[in-house]
């Protein structure tokens, strides 16, 4: 295999460049930022290495040419319309990710899609083995790209490949439904190291190649026998992300965040209590849950507008799939319907946005919320929680957070909440408006200690060095 011209010593492999490509009607292209907590993370980590990136562009169609930023070397693979429907929107989206996150929709198996899923990782794996250097390491993300770590092994025996999985990691009772679930753990095999967000996840992984592969795990890891006899040791284990806890507080604090913080409260009519969700429109995020909380508790005349508003961001996410199409009518029609019971003129119920926003507006966004409300089902970790407690340098503002997150394993001093429990997520709600400033001072600061002292910088450093250190056989 041909060598880059250039070959770098830290590859890293995700479905996404950081950047998306937009086509303007006028046909210029433009380049925004990537949606989504895989992003949010790995940027600010990569913007600080030299290295290159692997990644799809977000629109179907041949490769851009490869090209610098900030000091990264971004690779576009070109997806075709019939691989973004079957790598994408189908195997990736359609059948792993509702496996994973406890098939809140059911999961589809159709058989077109793994033959794309294969084609196109096999494509990236084909990308990275050209762009790494010898000796050097890749690092693949996420249910996208599980095939990656195997098929880079054959092509370059000698780079170290880590993998992480920035979702859950299902248990082997789920996992066992899937038709490739041998493809799969032998793919993910293929790594030295493999990062997931909760202990448990790593559990659930460990024990999936003792019941469905009959493999021998000790601790963390797992004995994999090659062809020629030789036996090599993969560790699997909890790296839990973060964000750039820096510099999100550095833009927190700007007067200008400050300023528009102010705004926004007055043209929310200056109410008293603002509640704020912002997630991706996805049917893990328990959107649907949260809005019911919210209209029982203006139901009840517990709360009331234009007293109490909520202001709901939900960012438009793979709007081809069908249970994302479902979603929206859903999201939609509970917003019209609580803000045609509850709300007066100029002062809806719910100010529902469903858009993408810069990093300023969303700082600014949580400055300005008195509780945030996180509800996932199920979340391998939830960025939002914890870009909510940096902003909050004023120590101000509650969180109210899903026990099925990742987030919550750190973010225990939260309002900690069941959002399948309505009952128990409206009276969740009401403390976290009504409790003692003092104990959500005292709350606030724990959360924020927390996430500044393990940032994305530690996480990253902690999983490369992690990939650095050879394992020994058990
Ligand atoms: C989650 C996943 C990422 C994904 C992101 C946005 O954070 O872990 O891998 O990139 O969602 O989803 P999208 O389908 O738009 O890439």
């Amino acid at each position: 295999m041909a060598a880059a011209a250039q070959q770098y010593d830290l590859v890293v492999v995700a479905n996404r460049l950081p950047v998306d490509q937009v086509r303007d009607p006028d046909g210029t292209v433009r380049w925004t930022p990537s949606p989504g907590g895989l992003v949010t993370a790995m940027e600010s980590v990569m913007s600080g290495r030299e290295g290159a990136w692997v990644g799809w562009s977000g629109d179907a169609g041949d490769a851009q040419a490869p090209f610098d930023q900030e000091g990264m070397h971004l690779h576009p693979i070109g997806l075709s319309a019939q691989d973004v429907e079957d790598h994408y929107e189908g195997f990736s989206n359609e059948t792993l990710w509702p496996l994973y996150h406890d098939v809140i929709v059911p999961a589809r198996y159709r058989r077109r899609w793994y033959e794309g899923y294969r084609r196109v990782n096999h494509r990236f794996a084909a990308a990275a083995a050209q762009l790494a250097a010898p000796g050097g390491t890749v690092w693949v993300h996420d249910y996208q790209m599980q095939l990656v770590p195997a098929m880079l092994r054959e092509l370059r025996p000698d780079v170290r490949i880590g993998w992480f999985d920035h979702i859950p990691f299902p248990p082997v009772e789920l996992f066992a439904q899937l038709p490739w679930r041998r493809a799969m753990i032998e793919g993910l095999l293929g790594a030295d190291l493999l990062g997931f967000q909760r202990r448990a996840d790593a559990e659930n992984f460990l024990r999936v190649c003792r019941r469905l592969l009959s493999l021998p795990t000790r601790g963390h890891t797992v004995a994999v026998r090659s062809d020629d006899g030789t036996q090599r040791i993969v560790r699997a284990a909890a790296f839990p992300i973060s964000i750039d806890a820096a510099g999100l507080e550095q833009l927190a604090r700007t007067p200008e965040v400050h300023e528009r913080a102010q705004q926004i409260r007055k043209d929310l009519g200056d109410p008293e209590h603002v509640l704020l969700g912002v997630d991706r429109l996805d049917y893990t995020k328990g959107i649907r849950h949260r809005l019911k909380a919210y209209e029982e508790l203006l139901a009840d005349g517990v709360l009331r507008p234009p007293e109490t508003v909520l202001v709901q961001v939900a960012t438009p996410s793979r709007e081809r799939v069908a249970a994302y199409i479902e979603l929206r009518e859903q999201v939609d029609a509970t917003v019209g319907r609580a803000n045609g019971d509850y709300g007066r003129l100029g002062h809806p119920a719910i100010h529902y946005l469903h858009q993408t926003h810069s990093k300023f507006e969303m700082a600014a966004l949580y400055l300005a919320a008195d509780v945030m409300l996180v509800t996932p089902l199920r979340d391998g970790m939830n960025l939002v929680a914890k870009e909510y407690v940096t902003c909050r340098y004023d120590e101000g503002g509650a969180l109210v957070l899903s026990e099925f997150t990742g987030a919550a394993g750190e973010l225990d001093r939260a309002f900690v909440c069941n959002p399948h429990d309505i009952g128990g997520l409206k009276s969740n709600i009401r403390q976290a408006l009504d409790a003692d400033p003092r104990d959500k001072r005292r709350r606030m600061r724990a959360m924020r200690r927390r996430v500044r002292e393990h940032d994305v910088q530690r996480w990253a450093d902690t999983f490369l060095s992690a990939l650095d250190t050879p394992q020994n056989p058990a």
